[in-house]
Order: C-alpha cells, then structure tokens, then sequence
C-alpha cells in the first residue's frame, strides 16, 4: 500500500503538475472553471491568495490542489508526500508540487516566490478540461 501511494502517487501528481503549466499565456482560455472561481471565491485573486495561503501552509512536502467535491463544488486541499486528492474522492483540476526539489534550486527556501511564479505559468485551458471532466464524473 505504502509503495503503490509513494511512486504510483509520485508518477501521477508529476504528470498531473507538469501538464497543468504552460509557456503560452491562456488566461483567457479558462471558461467554465474561471466562472466558477469568480462564484466560489469572488474573484480570481481571491481565488489565488486562498490557494497560496494553502500551498504555503504545506508543512515539509506535499501538493496544494484545486479540487471538485462530490457535489461539484470547488475545493482547495493539501497532500502531503505524494499522496493523491483521488483517495478522498476529490477530483483534481489544478496542482502544484511544493515540495522543496519543485523550487530550491531558483527560489531556494522562498516557497512563496515560487507560487508567485508558478501561478504566471498555469495552463488554463487544460485546468478548465479538467474541471469539465470532473463535473461529468460528479453528475
Ligand atoms: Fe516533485
């Protein structure tokens, strides 16, 4: 169980982490999930501070995710290590590695510039086909 959680979760979240960023601007291109940002959390700068507040609070390694609850709604979760949001029935749209080997060697112990700049790269068109996905699951 430990082993399949560690490298099969380890495989996933980087898959899932390094196909959700993009070296193209795509702010424009969230439909759907940029509507339901602005409903959940007000705005998307709302939106953004409560997931870095999340992503900071990741004590040693771990992932802040944006999720979709059972009932569709959005959800902003931590794991640690490399478990997965999966287990607890959470369907993952966004992710963000914060483990130290994600931003020590640019940002070295600075977790927050990181999130910064990680958030300039998010891709999301491919957020948002995650986000449609996981409505589909849910319905
Ligand atoms: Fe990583």
């Amino acid at each position: 169980q430990k082993s399949i959680r560690n490298n099969g979760g380890g495989v996933y979240n980087h898959i899932f982490y390094f196909n959700g960023m993009s070296d193209s601007d795509t702010r424009c291109k969230a439909g759907k999930l940029h509507d339901a940002l602005v409903k959940e959390f007000g705005c998307v700068e709302a939106f953004y501070h409560e997931f870095e507040e999340k992503a900071m609070s990741v004590f040693g390694s771990g992932y802040a995710w944006l999720t979709v609850d059972q009932n569709g709604k959005l959800k902003i979760i931590t794991t640690a290590n490399q478990d997965t949001p999966i287990v607890q029935n959470l369907c993952p749209v966004l992710t963000i590695d914060v483990w130290e080997h994600a931003y020590y060697l640019k940002h070295y112990n600075e977790r927050i510039a990181y999130i910064y700049n990680w958030f300039q790269v998010v891709d999301w068109e491919c957020a948002n086909m995650h986000y449609l996905e996981c409505l589909k699951c849910r319905n």
